[in-house]
């Protein structure tokens, strides 16, 4: 049974990975992923917003600087909320590497133009795999189109592109207004591969303290439909190869990823739950699955339930959204 697959050009053993979350915080973990079977790992995500304070205060020392952009890192949390800063995260990359095989991704969190992306050449250099973008946005200007947005993201995708050679992938959001373009335009811009999908973490509002409750809720397998049906809508369509991230929980929600599409399979709340072995299971989970079924390899499987074998995709997804609505009965 041949479970390896291609992603960002990596030659993977199998198709799971350990999504960016806390779990790459402690070399140990990172064994113990690696022990279970991981084909590799993200680490969390370095944030835009943690690069520019650090170029701010060495710029205060010099001269001064604008309002503005303090300002504008005003909501921001302060840097000892953050277990590494700019250079640690380089130091803590750079010993990830030394303690185990397997392909290590970075993750970077940005979504506009500016002097972070300096930043992706240091993290080449201390030794990561390839680097994941997250483009984690949030547009609550009036004046500002759909299309500004994804053409700073495209930009900067670019930007990254032309300042590193390792392969790159973006993690997206579901919230754009025509995804599959966006997708294509990401495709186009050099991303090797494409992470679906962010997840949200919405604060909640108590009405009788008026705060904000921040509580991260962790994932379960209700977020992997969303998925799959945009895993099914690119499947086959990009040069960049795809990653599910959301909502996947066991073997057989993997095996579905696989068939809308994925080359890789990004988890993170099982592993927070049930710890890094699950990992481990769920491969066995797949592996037991794949001989109960008589598949051979992932390769033959991938896609075969994607929308590219509908001529009408979009008119096959409204008459499903029609039958759901009219098979209700009271
Ligand atoms: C505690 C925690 C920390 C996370 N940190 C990051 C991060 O630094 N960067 C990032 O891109 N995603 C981060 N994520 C999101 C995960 O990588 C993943 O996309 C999300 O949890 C959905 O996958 P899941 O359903 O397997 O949990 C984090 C998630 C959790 C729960």
């Amino acid at each position: 049974m041949n479970l390896s697959v291609r992603y960002l050009g990596l030659d993977l053993p199998n198709p799971l990975i350990a999504g960016a979350s806390p779990m790459s915080d402690h070399i140990d973990t990172v064994r113990r992923l690696e022990d279970a079977g991981a084909a590799a790992i993200v680490l969390r995500s370095l944030f835009e917003e943690q690069i520019l304070r650090e170029q701010v205060s060495a710029f205060e020392h010099s001269e001064s600087h604008s309002e503005s952009f303090a300002e504008a890192l005003t909501y921001f949390p302060q840097p000892q909320t953050f277990l590494f800063g700019p250079d640690e995260y380089l130091e803590h990359l750079r010993r990830v590497k030394v303690a185990v095989d397997i392909p290590v991704i970075a993750s970077l969190n940005g979504a506009t133009p500016g002097g972070w992306l300096n930043y992706p050449p240091l993290i080449e250099a201390a030794g990561a795999d390839a680097l994941e973008l997250n483009l984690y946005r949030l547009a609550f200007d009036h004046y500002l189109s759909g299309q500004e947005i994804e053409r700073e993201a495209v930009d900067v995708v670019k930007e990254v592109r032309r300042a590193v050679r390792i392969p790159l992938s973006v993690k997206l959001s579901p919230f754009y207004s025509s995804l599959a373009q966006f997708a294509g335009q990401l495709d186009r811009a050099g991303a090797d591969g494409l992470v679906l999908f962010n997840r949200f973490y919405q604060p909640d509002i108590d009405p009788e303290t008026l705060e904000l409750n921040r509580s991260l809720y962790l994932s379960d397998h209700r977020e992997l439909p969303l998925r799959l049906r945009w895993l099914g809508a690119l499947s086959g369509q990009l040069r960049a190869s795809l990653a599910v991230s959301g909502g996947v929980h066991n073997g057989r929600d993997a095996i579905k990823s696989v068939m809308a599409g994925a080359h890789a399979v990004q988890m993170v709340s099982t592993l927070l739950q049930h710890g890094p072995e699950r990992l481990g299971a769920i491969l066995g989970e797949m592996k037991d699955w794949m001989a109960q079924f008589e598949w051979e390899s992932l390769e033959t499987m991938r896609g075969n339930m994607s929308l590219k074998r509908c001529p009408d995709p979009a008119a096959y997804e409204r008459a499903n959204y029609v039958q759901m609505l009219q098979g209700w009965r009271e």
